[in-house]
């Protein structure tokens, strides 16, 4: 399956990507969830053009569908960046400084929480527990995970990978 998210995610929407998942979900009972959970992994969120292919094949009636897409924090009706940053904010990164390296990535990115740069390069997200409590304050570049953060180092993080752009 192609995977639209990693660089394309402010392109035009090919809603061409969802033939495999209608295919698979069309007529399985209780597929909303999983038919928006695989929608949001081929773009990077839920576009409504998505959103109103689905309801069309499936009868799901849109408006239900954008209720549920909208109700759960996991789904993202805006497209994200390239690099989504997500902040945990839960109980041991809160006490262990999280603050601080919120304040970090929004004054070096210029963005507060689920925007996303200019550029498209970062979106960020704060989010709860990511289950790696013991290296607090912890966050998420997409799937890699940055350990034992201070301002400087997420700043240094951050600024890597925009110079790989
Ligand atoms: S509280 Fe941040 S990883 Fe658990």
């Amino acid at each position: 399956m192609t995977c639209a998210c990693e660089n394309h995610s402010l392109d035009p929407i090919d809603l061409s990507l969802l033939d495999e998942v209608l295919l698979t979900y069309k007529d399985q009972p209780g597929n909303s969830i999983p038919l928006l959970q695989k929608t949001q992994e081929l773009y990077g969120y839920l576009p409504r053009p998505a959103l109103s292919r689905i309801a069309r094949e499936t009868g799901i009636d849109e408006s239900k569908l954008f209720g549920v897409a909208t109700f759960y924090a996991q789904f993202r009706m805006e497209p994200v960046g390239k690099h989504l940053i997500s902040l945990c904010q839960g109980t041991a990164c809160h006490v262990n400084g999280a603050n601080l390296i919120e304040d970090a990535i929004k004054d070096e990115l210029g963005i507060e929480n689920g925007e996303t740069t200019e550029d498209g390069l970062f979106t960020l997200s704060i989010v709860a527990c990511l289950g790696c409590c013991s290296l607090a304050p912890v966050m998420m570049i997409g799937s890699e995970t940055h350990a034992k953060l201070t301002p400087d180092n997420t700043k240094a993080i951050l600024r890597s990978l925009r110079r790989e752009g």
